[in-house]
């Protein structure tokens, strides 16, 4: 069947719309699940009438899809909340490569192209390529298969400019003669110099701010998808891939921007080092004023309003489920109860948010951390489960500390706060936390999910 151009571009108008509405549904947690249903719809009205559209060879087409889609399947059942990042490094590496060969391929097929196809051609290859074993770099570091260390060497900013310089020259000689035997070689160097910039420069960035690194990899294997649209002429893949583009780089703002941090300091400063050298010992030290399954159950009985305040410990315990029973409990004993979410709780955007739905916690109980922390003083209890860094004081009123200038829910300002975790160890950043020794703070350690079953028998027991 022939569509014609009219008919698939309309077709295509379709999809771009789908995916545009799709994303906007992806702000709030409410829509988020139908966005994602309709952008799929978008990408699934693009491949029928792409494939309706050519006369391809359908056999290694669906050879191809059986192969992707079992992957796809197998990772959706099988892959834990904990690991989505990497997945999604990995599934962004995949991006990137098929970008490199999708240009590689009409290069080799088509190489009479003009300066501006071969220029397109240079920058899906050479963004594909680097975003491809970038992509790897972050699977191996958040998966823990590599060093989760920055790697930092002198010369090294040195080193990766004259890559990039090496790059631009070797582009700028592949568009002149994209069809002679020189051209070819260059398109070769291209691939070689992306792959090894790809490694080059994700490697000096700690393993704990690869979260950032990936959410700016998506970025990238869509400026490829991108570029490789204008390289085979295809309308959908160059819309698709530029607005992967614009969302993969307004994340990551938002990102840097929650951790007040720069994107130049999380790509260059080698924050996994220092971090990792400073220990629970360094910073605020004091009385700590531990507190048993019991003490808690009486301080949240006797409490008009309960906040609870996730974070990464959350993931790890999974306790989102029992979280919300207690939530429940709580609600029944005439509590008003909150879930104060911050914007980088845990290790990947939406995190909190991500659990929480999963536990079908209603969305009106969700509050954001700017909505909260004006009212905080009339808190009666913050519960802190397993969050760390984003009830930190330090980053209000320590100028030394590396987290000053991120804003936190401010939990100290409760009338009291309840914090869950297994010990007095740091969390991401590597620091001491001067909340676990205030006045109006109790420490209830254990595993949050155990504690918080602890608390739910309590409250059952009392009935
Ligand atoms: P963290 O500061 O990492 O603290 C997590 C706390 O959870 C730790 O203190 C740990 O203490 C506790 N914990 C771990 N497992 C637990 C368990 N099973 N039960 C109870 N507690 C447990 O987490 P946060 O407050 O969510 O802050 C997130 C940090 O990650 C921020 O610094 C942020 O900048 C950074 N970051 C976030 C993102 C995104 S997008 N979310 C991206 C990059 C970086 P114990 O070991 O003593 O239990």
């Amino acid at each position: 069947m022939n569509l014609g151009v009219l008919g698939i571009n309309f077709a295509y108008v379709g999809s771009a719309a789908l995916f545009i509405f799709g994303l906007k549904m992806l702000s709030s947690p409410a829509t988020a699940r139908k966005g994602n249903l309709l952008s799929a719809l978008g990408m699934l009205l693009a491949i029928v009438v792409t494939l309706l559209s050519h006369g391809l060879d359908y056999r290694w087409i669906i050879i191809g899809m059986c192969i992707g889609g079992g992957i796809g399947l197998f990772a959706a059942y099988k892959v834990e909340m904990t690991s989505m990042p990497e997945m999604v490094a990995l599934f962004n590496g995949f991006g990137g490569i098929s970008s490199l060969l999708l240009a590689w391929g009409e290069f080799h097929q088509h190489p009479e192209m003009s300066v501006f196809l071969a220029a397109v051609a240079f920058l899906s290859a050479f963004i594909g390529g680097m975003t491809f074993t970038g992509s790897m770099v972050a699977f191996g570091k958040l998966s823990g298969k590599i060093s989760q260390q920055a790697v930092i060497f002198k010369g090294q900013h040195l080193i990766n400019g004259a890559i990039l310089v090496a790059a631009l020259a070797a582009a700028l000689i592949f568009s002149l003669t994209p069809a002679s035997w020189v051209g070819y070689l260059f398109f070769v160097v291209i691939v070689l110099v992306a792959l090894g910039f790809g490694v080059t420069s994700t490697i000096p960035i700690g393993g704990a701010d690869m979260p950032v690194v990936i959410s700016l990899l998506n970025s990238y294997s869509g400026l490829a998808a991108c570029a490789a649209g204008f390289v085979i002429s295809n309308n959908i893949l160059i819309v698709a891939g530029a607005l992967v583009g614009a969302s993969g780089i307004i994340l990551t703002k938002i990102m840097c921007k929650a951790m007040n941090r720069s994107l130049a300091n999380v790509l260059f400063s080698g924050f996994g080092t220092t971090t990792a050298a400073a220990t629970g010992g360094d910073g605020p030290q004091g009385e700590i004023r531990p507190a048993t399954a019991e003490d808690v159950y009486y301080i949240l009985e006797a409490a008009d309003s309960v906040a609870f305040v996730p974070g990464y410990g959350l993931a790890v315990a999974q306790a989102q489920h029992v979280v919300r029973e207690l939530g429940d409990l709580l609600e029944a004993n005439d509590t008003e109860v909150s879930y104060a979410i911050h914007p980088v709780a845990g290790r990947m955007p939406g995190h909190m948010n991500v659990l929480l739905a999963e536990a079908n916690v209603p969305y009106d109980q969700l509050v954001e951390m700017d909505d909260i922390n004006p009212r905080m003083d009339t808190i009666d209890v913050c519960v802190v489960i397993g969050a760390n860094d984003v009830v930190n004081p330090a980053a209000l009123d320590d100028e030394n500390s590396p987290i000053y200038g991120m804003p936190i829910i401010e939990t100290h300002r409760a009338r009291t706060v309840i914090v869950l975790k297994r010990s007095m160890n740091p969390g991401f950043a590597g620091i001491q936390n001067a909340l676990f020794f205030g006045e109006n703070s109790r420490m209830y350690f254990g595993d949050a999910k155990a504690s918080i079953q602890a608390l739910v028998a309590e409250f059952k027991g009392s009935d």
